[in-house]
């Protein structure tokens, strides 16, 4: 964690969410709030996690900034609506605003667009159809991490991907939309897929012969198999699922080669059903942000920032640790936020102890109560050495006789009632070297400069996003450059109103 005055002496006058910008573009990472000389950032090229019960400000005072002062594009991951609503009129200054809502209940704001997404999209190439059948039965069958399991369950996960993979690339190759893939899987037909991938690839391909294995297996263990893939398949049986797989659809590089915004949101609710698509989507947004730095040389100042509040809820990647520790150096840059770690671990099993040397940063907001998460923080602050002194009292003969001891002894230096209460309004923070601070929150409602760049209510809203008939009714084109669009103040400027000085 560095804290840095941008400029020198911190000036409350001089400061803005461009600014911030403009100071996260120099690669300060993620964006934590006030520390002692200034704004605080987790450090160049370090992913953070954020530790908070609920109402704790893990989306107000972390994830809201860190979304409106990003300076590339934003995949942004809730189970409510409230990053969108606060962030969506400042981020359509700057680029594309979509929303990617497999429910298809969401209510959007203006200049906010619908995009799809479809698993078929994703297979066009047999590694990522691989990838992408691998990353879907994982979360379905809630094996984020390592192999797909032991025992009968690895072996009914392991033979689903298979069958999925070759499923959904010869869909891909033969043009067929994910309506019909579920098709395929729930009448267990898999003669389509096969001949498609024979024309596509002919006989001998790797795809094909996978596929001709599963369809010759005796009929009950088959019948297993799909029963398993359609299982991974199930959000896709409700309509606003379904429709969430068309046009227009997500061009994950053209998305990432600007200061776009995605918003996935899908209710808690339904997050065991929806978290193996918005996985699989994320995976292949991972891909094309690697791929613009490989493309780009590495760091260029914007990269992508994952925001993903709730992620043990709704964007469980199994590849959660390694996309944290590989992902900065590739453009990447992941905000975590997680209940405590207790729910880290039981999705991502033993890993999860791991998290905060993983992360570089990780913010602690007070009112944990998981014990060993309490405990793995206290641990970290170290010892100090307290002197005590113990006065005892012998009676004898002569009378009482008063006895001092003096001793050392080693104490937390942050015990864990004091971790687990935290400081109002502050946050602990525990950068890479392990060190531990107080960083003074920063909530976006409440704060300088977010609190004059979100809607505080219904005429600021509409003062933000413009009169509706403004908001455009063209789709957005993904994949095509952004349009300037309209400054939110009405001026010339599309970022003009951002500077809040
Ligand atoms: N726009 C707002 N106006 C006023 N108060 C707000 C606003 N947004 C959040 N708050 C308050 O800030 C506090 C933190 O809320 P926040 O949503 O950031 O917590 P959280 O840790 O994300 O909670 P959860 O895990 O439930 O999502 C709450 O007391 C909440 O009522
Ligand atoms: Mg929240």
């Amino acid at each position: 964690m560095t804290a840095e005055a941008h400029g020198g002496e911190w000036d409350a006058r001089a400061g803005s969410v461009a600014r911030l910008q403009g100071a996260a573009r120099t690669g300060r990472g993620i964006y934590l709030g006030l520390g002692a000389r200034g704004w605080a950032w987790s450090g160049a090229q370090r992913s953070t996690l954020v530790l908070g019960p609920s109402r704790s400000g893990k989306t107000s005072s972390l994830v809201v900034p860190n979304v409106l002062s990003a300076p590339g594009a934003v995949l942004a991951t809730s189970t409510k609506p409230d990053v969108l609503r606060a962030t969506a009129g400042a981020r359509a200054s700057m680029g594309w605003c979509l929303a990617f809502d497999p429910t298809g209940e969401l209510e959007l704001p203006p200049g906010v667009h619908r995009v799809g997404w479809s698993p078929v999209g994703a297979a066009r190439e047999w590694h990522a159809a691989l990838e992408v059948a691998d990353a879907m039965v994982r979360t379905a069958r809630g094996r984020p991490t390592g192999a797909v399991g032991a025992g009968a369950e690895g072996h009914w996960s392991e033979r689903a991907a298979a069958l999925l993979a070759p499923v959904l690339h010869a869909a891909a190759l033969d043009g067929v939309p994910m309506r019909g893939v579920l098709r395929w899987v729930d009448r267990h037909d898999g003669a389509p897929a096969l001949d498609a991938l024979a024309a596509h690839l002919g006989d001998d391909a790797v795809a094909t012969d996978l596929l001709a294995g599963i369809l010759s297996t005796e009929p009950r263990e088959q019948s297993g198999i799909w029963s398993t893939a359609s299982g991974v398949l199930a959000a896709y049986r409700s309509p606003g699922a379904l429709a969430s797989t068309e046009a227009p659809l997500l061009d994950p590089d053209a998305f990432c080669a600007g200061a776009h915004t995605l918003y996935v949101c899908a209710p808690a609710a339904r997050q065991q059903l929806l978290a193996p698509l918005v996985v699989a989507m994320l995976a292949e947004v991972r891909d094309a942000a690697y791929r613009r730095a490989s493309r780009t040389g590495g760091f260029d100042g914007a990269p992508v920032l994952f925001a993903l509040d709730e992620v043990a809820n709704i964007a469980p990647l199994p590849d959660l640790p390694s996309l944290v520790t590989e992902g900065p150096g590739q453009g990447l840059l992941t905000l975590a936020c997680l209940q405590d770690l207790s729910q880290a671990r039981a999705r991502w099993g033993t890993e999860a102890d791991a998290f905060v040397s993983i992360f570089g940063t990780t913010v602690v907001l007070g009112g944990i109560a998981d014990i060993r998460t309490l405990e793995a923080l206290s641990a970290l602050s170290g010892d100090r050495e307290v002197r005590s002194r113990s006065v005892g009292f012998t009676d004898g003969a002569g009378g009482r006789q008063v006895s001092a001891t003096d001793a050392t002894v080693l104490r937390r230096r942050l015990p864990v009632d004091v971790v687990a209460r935290g400081r109002l309004g502050w946050a602990l923070c525990v950068d890479a070297r392990n060190r531990l601070g107080w960083v003074r929150l920063t909530p976006a409602h409440d704060a300088w400069p977010w609190r004059d760049c979100i809607p505080t209510g219904r005429a600021r809203t509409q003062d933000l996003l413009g009169p509706p008939g403004l908001s455009g009714s063209a789709r957005p084109g993904v994949g095509r450059a952004p349009g300037r669009t309209r400054s939110a103040g009405g001026g010339t400027d599309p970022r003009g109103w951002l500077s809040c000085s």
